[in-house]
């Protein structure tokens, strides 16, 4: 059953390509929670983001990973979002220092080489805290608008993980950076979070 409602709205993800433009006379949380959108036999359908899984898997068939890199561990120290209210608690993170959040694009993934040297780079400039998204699993997809889609879902987390690791941990400074989809992955995940986010960094190809 789900996994027909999961090509469904991965189908309706892809008539989303139409969607009206971001517009809020037509109700509220228009764009937010809701689209509408002329399919392509100029059909006017609503399409419900609010239906979407909110903390289960993708919309597609994968999920996120948090990976936390600092001056203390060259290997990576796995974040785990619990499914309770505990909090995230982590070994290397050090609340003095900033925080920034890497996000990947289409068709890459954390092993990017781009990716862990940007992250090198990082920490060899200033004792920061990096935490690298890898949502690989939903950007190795050839049909783009699919992991288009993901990235609202993937930002979910990503907000998610910032509010859980933000009960155990004082956040000093966040920084977002994303490239390509993983731009989009930054902004939802600045939409989604309780956390105050200090800047947002958006790569283009
Ligand atoms: C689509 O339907 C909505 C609600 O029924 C309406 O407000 C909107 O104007 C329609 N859009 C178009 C382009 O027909
Ligand atoms: C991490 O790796 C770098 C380069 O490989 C090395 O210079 C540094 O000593 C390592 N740090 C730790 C804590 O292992
Ligand atoms: C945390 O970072 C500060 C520098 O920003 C450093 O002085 C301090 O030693 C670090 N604490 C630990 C436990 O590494
Ligand atoms: C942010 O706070 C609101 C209100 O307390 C809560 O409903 C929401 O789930 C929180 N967001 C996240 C991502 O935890």
């Amino acid at each position: 059953m789900n996994f027909f409602k999961d090509v469904f709205l991965s189908l309706l993800c892809l008539l989303g390509s139409n969607a009206l433009p971001y517009d809020n006379e037509y109700g509220p949380d228009y764009g937010n929670e809701w689209i509408m959108f002329i399919d392509d036999k100029g059909m006017n359908h609503t399409m419900d983001f609010s239906t979407l899984p909110t903390d289960d898997r993708g919309i597609m068939f994968g999920d996120a990973y948090f990976y936390l890199y600092t001056r203390q561990n060259n290997e990576s120290e796995i974040l785990n979002i619990p499914d309770d209210d505990s909090p995230i608690i982590s070994k290397n993170f050090n609340s003095s220092n900033e925080l920034k959040v890497i996000a990947h694009g289409w068709y890459s993934g954390s092993n990017a080489e781009w990716v862990q040297n940007f992250k090198d780079i990082i920490l060899r400039t200033e004792d920061a805290n990096v935490i690298i998204v890898d949502w690989s699993e939903l950007a190795d997809n050839p049909i783009y608008p699919w992991s288009a889609c993901s990235t609202r879902y993937v930002g979910k987390r990503t907000a998610k993980l910032l509010d859980k690791f933000s009960q155990a941990n004082q956040l000093n400074y966040v920084h977002l950076i994303g490239h390509s989809l993983g731009a989009h992955v930054m902004g939802y995940t600045g939409m989604f979070t309780n956390v105050t986010v200090d800047r947002i960094t958006g790569i283009k190809q």
